[in-house]
């Protein structure tokens, strides 16, 4: 059989590369032999890319439009054009609506939405020129299914989950979809709970809402991403795809 999540000859740039789901996805597409731009706001994006033999890593604010534009030009020239991007830069914020400030939600909407609009729109004429290009969106269950003390979080991934199908149906034959982890064991999680007064406690409630109880490793998310971003999802658009350990689908 074809290997279909072979990625060689492949052009892809991953952001959030610094850390998390996004490194051990850019890293993972490096082994399976794609020509790789490491993106993130972190300077430490240089030294990930260089050990993991990326083609280059580039330090960019996603939330910086015009910054955003200039970094994708830079990693289509590295790589001699785009066929695969993978948005994975975002942030959390668990805070009662009236604990937070307005600065607060326009900054997480500015990351977690605007941010993969500011690097579709960016990379959407090397995307459109390349044959079989795929957009990742790495949104979250909390898109699709509401959680508490996270109203800015779930409207930044529920808007990105339309944001994906809308240009689906704009970008085709370009493949766009949507990632929704469940809980993936990086810093961003580990942050949910851990400055709580009881980390042990917080995290039994937070595994009690899965049907599997543990966290995901980062590469078991990345091999979703994988597959989603290969042949082996060819005839696949649109969708929101869960992989969060059975929370969003009853
Ligand atoms: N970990 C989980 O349980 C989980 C669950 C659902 C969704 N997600 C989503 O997965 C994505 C990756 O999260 P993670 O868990 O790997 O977190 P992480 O904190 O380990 O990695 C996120 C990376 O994004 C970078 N980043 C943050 N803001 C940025 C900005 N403005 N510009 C450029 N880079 C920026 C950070 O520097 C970091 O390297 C996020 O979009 C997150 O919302 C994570």
């Amino acid at each position: 059989m074809d290997d279909v999540t072979n990625l060689t000859g492949r052009r892809i740039v991953v952001t959030g590369a610094a850390s998390g789901i996004g490194r051990a996805t850019a890293e993972l597409f490096v082994r399976r032999g794609a020509g790789v731009v490491f993106i993130d706001r972190d300077a430490a994006v240089a030294t990930v890319a260089s050990a993991a033999g990326g083609a280059a890593g580039l330090v960019v604010d996603v939330a910086d439009e015009s910054a955003v534009t200039r970094v994708v030009a830079e990693a289509a020239a590295a790589l001699g054009g785009i066929d695969g991007l993978v948005n994975s830069a975002g942030i959390d914020l668990v805070k009662s609506i009236t604990d937070m400030t307005p600065a607060e939600w326009n900054r997480l909407l500015a990351v977690n939405l605007n941010g993969p609009f500011h690097v579709c729109r960016a990379a959407a004429p090397f995307l459109r020129e390349a044959s079989e290009a795929t957009i990742v969106n790495v949104a979250s269950g909390a898109g699709l299914v509401p959680l508490k003390h996270r109203t800015a979080y779930c409207a930044s991934k529920a808007g990105l989950v339309m944001f994906t199908k809308s240009l689906a149906m704009e970008l085709a034959p370009v493949r766009v979809n949507a990632f929704c982890p469940g809980i993936i064991d990086t810093p961003l999680f580990r942050l949910s709970f851990e400055n709580e007064p009881d980390p042990d406690a917080e995290l039994q409630r937070i595994l009690d809402r899965y049907l599997i109880k543990r966290a995901a490793t980062p590469e078991e998310a990345a091999h979703v991403v994988l597959f989603l971003s290969s042949r082996a999802s060819s005839i696949m658009t649109g969708v929101a795809l869960a992989g969060d350990a059975g929370r969003t689908f009853h």
